[in-house]
């Protein structure tokens, strides 16, 4: 039979394209459900962002939130005026009053609190302070430390700081402002509401000298109120230092959160005086920004009390130039914050929460995408798919472009929905960046699936852990992106580092567009704009390069690990990377060489395998064999692991099959017919040996070899959405047909398997009963010019009209083929079968035509006999004179079963002996039977097996 040149039969690119394309769109056709409800998702979640939006506004909107306003009597007569402001708002109120005319509040010094004022410790630095009894006592001082060139000057003028006056009634900013006055509480973020005068927290006055330590209550006027306010007397310490240096490490070891020391020595002040004399006053004021209260201040810094530090130093040394009791001064009396309109309190939610919510829609697709991958490797007919000839390229051609359509139908129907239900995020930023910017994150996320695919074999867990991904990732980059750029301390090209995952580059990118969306909406500017991305605070072009530059980077990655797992070699991607790195475990070779020596005995016995490997040896020689598929020396060993022993599946397989010829690979469970065919159809790599199928090595041509070859897998590999039509339409498209010739193809492969009748070709497969899937993973197999073709166990669960057509119609497909076939079932292998071979524990035990092996093995007539036991030794006699020569086999309470050599015996003599016995004996039942497929299997297995036990 002529070989057939295979690489001229190599399905086209087109064509495979063609095939998978189609199928696919039946499978979305069939799945449409699902995408709608996909696409729903992002108009649900705009839906609800805007309907969120709206009560939100509406509640801010009631009165409670607008400013309050009270009818009265302006002129003391007449209708009364309705009037509003804060003095008629409740403090939720208070934020949207107009305020014409804003308080003016005495300016306070920042005084640290009493408990982590500066006290002397036991190092050179802080000398001059009380020891820490003081804490006890919350009297420590605000200690000041100064310095200068001068140091009479500079002590002068720190003396002068102080006023002593005792504290009266404070009825007006100059008696305010004449003392110095402080607070341990920070200030706010404006300057409307001065806390320390609102709260009950006591103020301080800082003095010299403090001639009581109990807080005094005072009345303090301010506008026009008069405010009741506990005042405390702190002693204000001035510490002569002989160099700003000396203070500046005082202040450095004294940091409350510091961890050099441990010790907290808080200083309320500190001046340099540097080079000021009589004519020029020069100093450098210290103070420290760092005080903040997240629960006064929303923004990180509240108002600097420094004002009031500058001032009262200006006027201590105006004091000093004057002498001591001269009448001038010069005092800071209050701050004013500058007027406020009536403001309305709006949140733009959408812009606010909206990059989370987005960050989940446009992460949504990833699990959809992945489930896509996985379904098909979980059910194996990615190598289904490749076993029959198609090629990765095509594969990853019509996936990626798949996703790619899904995907932007997705988003931009998100965007469309967006913008039409009104979110700022859409309406008010360029929907060329707002376009670019997912398409570039589609593509991106497009590749992390087909990385990500690799990681995995089951859909549920695939699942499982993308949602989780997206869900927490999602979170993650909210808080930490948001927090860092908010808090405006974390380094900023650490965030862009941040940004090289996914999840936060795509957060990044989204939290900017809201944030122009938020200012848009509150100034009336346009959003983001092309232009806008040359802003160094904008992180939409960092965001851009980072997503390009990893998708680039990605995609031949992804290419190639794909290839290396979809082989069909069940390898871990770690034992990718090994391979990808060249490292080969050497405890492989090793374990060879103990298969070899095993081996030889076995293989001195075995003529008929002896001859075969003959044979397999004279078609190595020759280049071009004429043999469909040669085996020489297949060998497979699955390593042990956690200390188990290594299993050899497979011990040195020798076999040559010339086309036209039907196989049979017999054995009981485990003898590793599996194994075997698994090495012949590219799902496991064998340990060592080689075959090669139409001249082309399984090592290294499996592409060339996939192309001509048909399998029916022991599971059958099948998409539960299309029907058993669209299979073998999709595979005989495969395998480069088309047009009528599919059509006829498809149909006559349908009557074959018998799936023509009551429509069964066009139910899809979910609903077949397992004989229908098994039917159809035969003509799958049989389809288009498949030379070489693997059945493995084609007809289990069949009834037995279907077997027979099954039969039929692989007995046809035999005429140009050759195929190998395990089965169980010995009528099945003597039917189809042109050769049989018994393989037992990875070893061929005998091959040879099924009669030459029942001729070889039998051999024998079989009779059994039951009879009461008593005469269970009369049977035997009977036998023996039979023939000298028979075996007992079988004996169990009177029934006993002989083999008898049929060279000695005639099967009328026997029936005469019988017949003569049954006379004299009472004979339950007898049988004679020849010699079946089955006895020589049981009896070669067994033979094998009890050989092995021996070894
Ligand atoms: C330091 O200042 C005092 C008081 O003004 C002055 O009398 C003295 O000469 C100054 N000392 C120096 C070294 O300039
Ligand atoms: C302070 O005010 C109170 C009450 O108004 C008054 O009784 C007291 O005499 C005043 N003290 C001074 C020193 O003015
Ligand atoms: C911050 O302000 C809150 C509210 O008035 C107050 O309870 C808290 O003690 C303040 N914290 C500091 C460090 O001043
Ligand atoms: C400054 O004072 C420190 C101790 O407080 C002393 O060790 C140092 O020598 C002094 N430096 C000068 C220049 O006087
Ligand atoms: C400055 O203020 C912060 C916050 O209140 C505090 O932790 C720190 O110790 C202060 N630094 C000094 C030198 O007092």
């Amino acid at each position: 039979m002529e070989p057939p040149a295979a690489a001229s039969r190599l399905p086209s690119f087109a064509s495979q394209t063609n095939a998978l394309l189609r199928k696919n769109l039946i499978f979305q056709k069939r799945n449409r459900k699902e995408t709608i409800r996909l696409i729903i998702v992002p108009i649900y979640l705009c839906v609800l962002l805007s309907v969120l939006q709206r009560v939100i506004n509406n509640v801010l909107d009631k009165p409670k939130y607008k400013c309050g306003c009270k009818c009265v009597n302006v002129d003391g007569a007449g209708p009364c005026q309705n009037v509003c402001g804060i003095q008629y708002s409740t403090l939720d109120q208070a934020g949207s009053c107009p305020i014409p005319n804003p308080p003016e509040w005495p300016t306070l010094l920042q005084v640290p609190r009493a408990e982590y004022r500066a006290i002397q410790d036991s190092s050179k630095l802080f000398t001059g302070l009380p020891d820490a009894s003081c804490r006890k006592s919350q009297s420590c001082p605000a200690s000041i430390p100064f310095t200068g060139a001068n140091e009479t000057l500079s002590t002068t003028v720190m003396q002068n700081l102080f006023t002593d006056s005792p504290l009266s009634n404070l009825s007006d900013y100059t008696s305010i402002s004449s003392l110095l006055l402080g607070t341990d509480i920070p200030g706010t973020s404006t300057g409307f509401i001065e806390p320390a005068f609102v709260s009950d927290v006591p103020m301080y006055v800082i003095q010299s000298q403090c001639k009581a330590r109990d807080p005094v209550t005072v009345r303090v006027t301010i506008d026009a109120i008069n405010i009741q306010k506990e005042i405390k007397c702190v002693q204000g310490l001035p510490l002569w230092r002989n160099s700003s240096r000396t203070i500046n490490e005082e202040t450095f070891m004294g940091y409350r959160k510091g961890k050099i020391r441990g010790g907290i020595n808080e200083i309320a002040m500190a001046y340099d005086f540097q080079d000021s004399n009589e004519k020029h006053f020069n100093v450098l004021a210290m103070y420290n920004s760092t005080h903040l209260n997240i629960s006064y201040v929303p923004t990180p810094f509240g108002l600097l009390r420094l004002s009031r530090s500058l001032n009262a130093v200006s006027n201590a040394y105006l004091q000093f130039l004057q002498g001591q009791g001269s009448g001038t001064k010069m005092l800071l009396q209050f701050m004013k914050e500058m007027p406020k309109q009536v403001t309305h309190l709006t949140i733009d939610f959408s812009s606010l929460i909206g990059p989370l919510f987005f960050e989940w829609v446009v992460a949504l697709l990833f699990p959809v995408m992945l489930t896509y991958l996985v379904y098909e490797k979980q059910h194996k007919l990615r190598t289904m798919m490749k076993m029959h000839g198609l090629g990765n390229g095509p594969y990853w051609t019509i996936y990626y472009a798949y996703f790619l359509i899904l995907s932007t139908v997705y988003l931009v129907l998100f965007v469309i929905f967006g913008s039409l239900i009104g979110l700022n995020f859409f309406k008010t930023n360029d929907y060329g960046i707002l376009f670019v910017f997912f398409f570039s994150f589609t593509n991106l996320q497009i590749v992390l699936s087909f990385v990500a695919a690799i990681f995995f074999s089951k859909v549920n867990t695939a699942q499982a852990i993308a949602y989780l991904y997206i869900f927490g990732s999602g979170l993650m980059a909210g808080s930490l992106i948001r927090n860092f750029l908010e808090g405006g301390k974390f380094p900023r090209h650490w965030i862009t580092v941040l940004e090289i995952i996914p999840a936060f580059s795509l957060y990044r990118g989204l939290y900017d567009l809201s944030q122009y969306a938020i200012r848009a909406s509150e100034t009336g500017n346009p959003g983001m704009r092309w232009s806008d991305l040359n802003d160094h605070t904008n992180g939409m072009r960092d965001v851009l390069i980072i997503i390009i530059v990893e998708w680039l980077v990605l995609l031949p990655v992804a290419y190639y690990f794909d290839h290396a797992s979809s082989v069909g070699h069940r390898s871990s991607p770690l034992s990718i990377i090994k391979r990808f790195l060249g490292k080969n475990p050497t405890w492989r070779r090793i374990s060879i060489n103990e298969i070899a020596n095993n081996d030889v005995h076995v293989e001195m016995e075995k003529l008929d395998i002896i001859k075969e490997r003959e044979i397999v040896d004279q078609v190595l020689q020759q280049r071009n064999s004429g043999y469909a598929v040669v085996c020489d020396d297949l060998k497979k060993v699955y390593h042990g692991k956690d200390g188990n022993r290594d299993k050899y599946a497979v011990r040195g397989l020798s076999l040559a099959l010339p086309y036209g010829e039907c196989l049979g690979i017999l054995g009981p469970n485990g003898a590793g017919k599996s194994s075997f065919i698994s090495m012949m159809i590219g799902f496991t790599k064998p340990t060592s040996g080689n075959a090669f199928v139409q001249d082309f090595s399984i090592h290294t041509d499996m592409e060339n070899i996939y192309s001509s070859m048909g399998v029916c897998p022991q599971n059958d590999m099948l998409w539960e959405m299309l029907t058993g039509k669209e299979h073998l339409q999709f595979y005989g498209r495969l395998k480069n047909l088309n047009g009528s010739a599919l059509d006829l193809a498809v149909e006559e492969s349908l009557r074959s398997v018998n799936l023509l009748l009551s429509g069964a070709a066009d139910k899809q497969v979910m609903k077949y009963s397992g004989g229908m899937k098994r039917r159809l993973s035969v003509a799958i197999s049989l389809i288009g010019d498949a030379k070489v073709v693997y059945m493995d166990e084609p007809s289990t669960g069949l009834d037995p009209a279907s077997r027979k057509n099954l039969w039929s119609a692989v007995k046809q497909a035999k005429q140009n083929r050759a195929i190998i076939l395990t089965t169980h079932s010995m009528e099945e292998a003597e039917v189809l079968c042109d050769r049989l071979c018994i393989m037992v524990d990875g070893r061929l035990q005998c091959i040879g035509r099924p009669k030459e092996l029942i001729a070889r093995y039998g051999g024998y007539y079989v009779l059994t006999m039951t009879t009461s036991s008593e005469f269970e030794r009369e049977v035997e006699d009977l036998v023996l004179k039979l023939s000298p020569n028979t075996r007992k086999v079988y004996h169990l309470s009177g029934t006993q079963k002989y083999e008898l050599p049929k060279q000695e015996v005639r099967i009328a003599d026997v029936f005469m002996a019988v017949e003569n016995f049954k006379k004299r004996v009472e004979v339950q039942a007898w049988g004679l039977a020849d010699t079946t497929m089955e006895d020589v299997f049981v009896k070669v297995a067994t033979g094998a097996q009890s050989i092995d036990e021996l070894s």
